[in-house]
């Protein structure tokens, strides 16, 4: 079999490494010709731990290759996953145009049988328009089918959740194509899962919006946690001991972001009210979720009173660690709102700077980036902690202390011990917890 993977995102980039480390060949095709031709000098489009070795080790093995010529990618290959992207648009819903158009590509390349594999994440009955999208637009007889294949995978830990899987949906509406691609995934027979294509774009949909109402759930529960004597960390590790409930993505913070669970639930509700169906539930976890930026400044202020031309450190910009990704990352709207309110930010994160830079640009004296921790804190009025990096985990907190000046440390993601840091005499500020 060969395979091409369309599309060299996040998606497209591990899918193609990952699908070559299980023996296939594999061809990763983009129309971006400057992105291929820094993947073919060995420069990873993207930070992602284990994917750089992922790919050398299979572009060595000769199983991997990159091209930004799509009509003969198409034609060479066998199965087609497709790994563009659904970007949002203003209503919620997912711009499908970049899907069409790899829709319409197969359709002028189809000579052959093809199987043709939804990998982004889509809207369900997405399958129904590329196939009418393939079918309208081919120019010969040929058989072709469509198979759904969500991908499950977080930033930071990709690879590893694609050579490890939980769950590998197949969503297929013919034999012929329930076999290929149960072939492709031979390795993880254990893991299959075989449904109809619907079945299998909901599941995507519904998996992370459900996480993202799990997430909003116990944030919403760490606000009464502030108003009462209650612990939400262990308020959290109580629920999570139930197995029904689980302890995953039941950690209180500022709220969830990236590419996924915004968009998702978004297109979700988007999706649901298209069909009549009242998607409240998931409305009120999305505003939840945005409602945290104003919890975070209300902690500022409250430690800091008047924002104007305090110096405020700013750790973490990434929307999660082990990603330089700032996509949706609530940092942004917490900076902004700072930067609203006359603060003056000194700003620090381990991968995700260069991003954040093209967002804010630097501003002497205004908004800085810094190359450590310890050179952001310097002089500050409070310190704020958005991302949990592990590295903010076993920062030598005298030394930051000695530099600040007020010691007021805001903690957004509950890393810190609330008594070790008072008896380093920080005023520690947390989420749902005193
Ligand atoms: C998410 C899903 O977890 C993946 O299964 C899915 O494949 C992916 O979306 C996708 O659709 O492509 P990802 O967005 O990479 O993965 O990141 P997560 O680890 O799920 O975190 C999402 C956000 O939730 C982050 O901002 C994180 O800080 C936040 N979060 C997560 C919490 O606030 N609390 C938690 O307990 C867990």
């Amino acid at each position: 079999m060969k395979i091409a993977v369309i599309g060299t995102g996040y998606v497209g980039m591990v899918t193609a490494a990952g699908l070559a480390e299980l023996g296939h060949r594999v061809i990763g095709a983009d129309k971006d010709g400057e992105k291929i031709g820094r993947i073919l000098s060995g420069v990873v489009p993207i930070y992602e731990p284990g994917l750089d070795e992922l790919l050398a080790a299979n572009i060595q093995k000769g199983r991997l290759s990159f091209s930004a010529e799509l009509n003969p990618v198409i034609r060479d290959a066998d199965v087609i996953f497709v790994c563009v992207g659904t970007p949002q648009h203003a209503d919620g819903s997912a711009d499908m145009s970049q899907i069409e158009e790899v829709s319409r590509l197969i359709a002028d390349n189809l000579d052959r049988y093809k199987l043709v594999v939804e990998k982004s994440t889509v809207p369900v009955k997405t399958s129904h328009w590329i196939k009418r999208t393939i079918g309208l637009h081919k120019k010969t007889d040929t058989a072709f089918d469509i198979a759904s294949n969500p991908e499950f995978l977080r930033e930071g830990s990709a690879v590893s959740d694609f050579l490890h899987p939980d769950r590998i949906i197949v969503g297929v509406e013919t034999d012929r194509a329930r076999d290929i691609l149960c072939g492709i995934y031979g390795r993880f027979k254990d893991r299959l899962v075989v449904t109809n294509i619907d079945t299998a774009e909901l599941i995507k949909h519904a998996s992370n919006s459900f996480l993202a109402l799990k997430i909003s759930y116990i944030n919403l529960i760490s606000n009464i946690c502030e108003k009462t004597d209650a612990n939400v960390e262990q308020v959290a590790e109580g629920m999570g001991l139930d197995p029904r409930i689980g302890g995953r993505f039941l950690k209180a913070g500022i709220g969830y972001g990236g590419s996924c669970f915004p968009k998702d639930i978004k297109a979700l509700v988007k999706i649901g009210e298209d069909l009549g169906v009242d998607m409240s539930l998931l409305k009120e976890a999305d505003r939840i979720n945005f409602d945290r930026v104003r919890l975070v400044i209300e902690k500022v202020k409250q430690a800091l009173w008047i924002l104007k031309d305090k110096r405020i450190a700013i750790l973490g910009l990434a929307f999660k660690p082990e990603t330089d990704d700032i996509r949706e990352a609530p940092s942004i709207n917490i900076i902004r709102e700072l930067v609203r309110e006359g603060a003056r930010l000194r700003l620090y994160d381990p991968q995700a700077t260069d991003n954040m830079k093209l967002v804010f640009s630097p501003e002497p004296g205004r908004l800085e980036y810094f190359a450590s921790p310890y050179l952001a804190a310097e002089g500050t009025n409070a310190l704020l902690l958005l991302t949990e990096w592990e590295e903010f985990a076993g920062l030598e907190l005298d030394k930051i202390k000695g530099t600040m000046a007020n010691p007021i440390i805001i903690d957004g993601r509950n890393i810190f011990a609330p008594a070790a840091l008072r008896k380093l005499g920080f005023e520690y500020y947390s989420i749902g917890r005193k």
